[in-house]
């Protein structure tokens, strides 16, 4: 594997909803490279979280770019409104777009960054007819929905083989999230597999330290990547 430089997007899922600020300015300070935001509607997912109006305040203390994954019924309903409200990267899940061409140009023309998530049922081909197409590829390692899930090993197959899939469309710039129990025990796996964004909520805000859980994975991830 060539040198990569990984890098980390801490998901406020399982941070204190009533101290986002402090949550996500220590991820900072431990070298988060982006704000993973969790969108679910109760429909998609069973689970609610949260809308663009948090987005916004997010956006107004956040220091790095803000990943939104949306795990909503009708991402093409919301999408312009997470992005008014401080997306820089968006990304929608296949299982729910008949017409996932037209959406992920949509989000380009919206001037943000286009991503396509699959579930862990979901195969690899579904993105084939996409694969030029897209701006990142999220490979969820659990079941969307909820934070602190068991990491589902076979989730790194398919991330060997979206990569593959993705070099022969000619979108080599194009990296790879994982979303879903990444911790220390497994991140070196993710990265060696091809994974250059990691994702981890519990990891880090359920850790006594969020900082230092940060800046661990960032360097358990760089010294795969080297
Ligand atoms: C799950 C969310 C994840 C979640 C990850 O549906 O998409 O982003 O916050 O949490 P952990 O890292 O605890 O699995
Ligand atoms: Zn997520």
């Amino acid at each position: 594997m060539t040198a990569r430089q990984v890098r980390i997007a801490p998901s406020i899922l399982s941070a204190d909803f009533a101290a986002l600020g402090a949550a996500i300015a220590a991820a900072e300070n431990g070298g988060a490279d982006f704000i993973h935001v969790d969108v679910m509607d109760g429909h998609f997912v069973p689970n609610i979280t949260i809308g663009p109006p948090v987005v916004k305040s997010i956006k107004r203390v956040a220091r790095v770019p803000l990943d939104v994954h949306l795990m909503i019924t009708d991402p093409d309903k919301y999408a312009e409104a997470f992005v008014d409200a401080g997306a820089d990267m968006l990304s929608v899940h296949v299982e729910v777009l008949p017409h996932l061409h037209r959406s992920i140009a949509f989000i380009k023309g919206l001037g943000v960054k286009a991503g396509v998530v699959l579930n862990p049922s979901t195969p690899v081909v579904a993105l084939e007819e996409i694969a030029g197409e897209v701006d990142f590829v999220l490979v969820m390692s659990v079941n969307p929905g909820f934070g602190g899930q068991k990491f589902i090993p076979k989730s790194l197959q398919k991330v060997t083989a979206i990569r593959g899939m993705l070099d022969r469309a000619g979108n080599r710039s194009a990296p790879i999230e994982i979303d879903g129990g990444i911790d220390l025990s497994n991140i070196a796996r993710a990265v060696d597999a091809g994974v250059e964004i990691v994702v981890a909520g519990s990891a880090i805000f359920n850790a006594p330290d969020p900082t230092a859980a940060t800046k661990a994975l960032k360097d358990a991830a760089a010294a795969v990547a080297s």
